[in-house]
């Protein structure tokens, strides 16, 4: 299978070339340079070749921020831009400011969202991948947002935050192991396979968050989690099982459940 839209892939990597908007190429007046034409000519053979525009730019763009990438980060979805607006919720029913612990935080897309979104919020986040964290640091500086990063296994280690967290949210790794081999190119070559896999059925992320987390929660915090496509009721059930209290889903653009939402607690 060839490129998937390829013309918005061109569209995309010329407007950036160009610094003007998709909707301006068509009124832009002068032809290309020859500095730009070569720089444009070797963007698109390795778009050919299936590398993501995102990669290519070296940047993507989520919600307000542009996010610098490297290989250590995931790019970002625009699905999980919902789960912003699900975790600014549930911020925005605490008064807008919180203390948030955002795991597996990659380039910082959720972390660094909220913290720009809700300056009052006392925002963490943590990764493993000290290549990501690098690259969140930088992100979060760029954007002005505060954002405590910690290099943790999931919620290891944050002995300080006990019972403190009223907002858990995260987007963890829920590809089945089995199925990456079946992944776009864009995804299986070119996003880092730990951001990836979640496990023989997707889902041990989810069972170590909520095993883990829970010492770090305040008595009625609230739980945003990421979830792939089907696998919101399983999460919930995971969490249930684990002592939180399932509270629904948050859908993605598409309609479809993007998160799965719980509390931690009694209230
Ligand atoms: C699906 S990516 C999400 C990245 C980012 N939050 C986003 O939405 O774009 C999952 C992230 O979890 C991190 N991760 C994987 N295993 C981890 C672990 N054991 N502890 C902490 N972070 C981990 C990966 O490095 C990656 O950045």
């Amino acid at each position: 299978m060839g490129v998937p839209e390829p013309a918005a892939s061109a569209e995309v990597l010329l407007a950036e070339l160009l610094g003007v908007r998709r909707s301006e190429l068509a009124s832009y007046p002068g032809p290309l340079s020859e500095e730009q034409a070569a720089l444009y000519e070797g963007w698109i053979s390795r778009r050919v070749k299936r590398e993501p525009v995102q990669r290519i730019l070296g940047y993507a763009y989520f919600r307000n921020l542009r996010l610098e990438l490297d290989e250590h980060a995931l790019i970002p979805r625009p699905d999980t831009e919902s789960v912003v607006d699900a975790a600014l919720e549930a911020v925005d029913r605490r008064d807008g400011s919180c203390r948030v612990l955002d795991v597996g935080t990659g380039s910082g897309t959720i972390s660094i969202s909220i913290a720009q979104e809700r300056s009052s919020c006392d925002v963490h986040a943590t990764d493993y991948s000290e290549g990501a964290l690098w690259i969140a640091r930088r992100n979060a500086e760029r954007a002005g947002a505060k954002v405590r990063f910690h290099r943790a296994d999931l919620t290891s280690g944050l002995d300080a935050l006990e019972g403190s967290v009223e907002l858990l949210v995260s987007n963890p790794p829920y590809v089945r192991s089995t199925d990456i081999p079946d992944l776009a190119p864009e995804v299986r070559d070119w996003d880092p396979h730990p951001a990836l896999d979640g496990g023989p059925d997707g889902l041990d992320f989810y069972r170590r968050i909520f095993a883990g987390a829970a010492p770090l929660l305040a008595d009625g915090a609230d739980v945003v989690l990421e979830v792939g496509d089907e696998q919101a009721e399983e999460v919930l059930e995971i969490g249930r099982c684990a002592g939180y209290i399932p509270l629904g889903t948050h859908p993605d653009l598409a309609g479809t459940p993007r998160a799965a939402l719980l509390r931690w607690g009694s209230s």
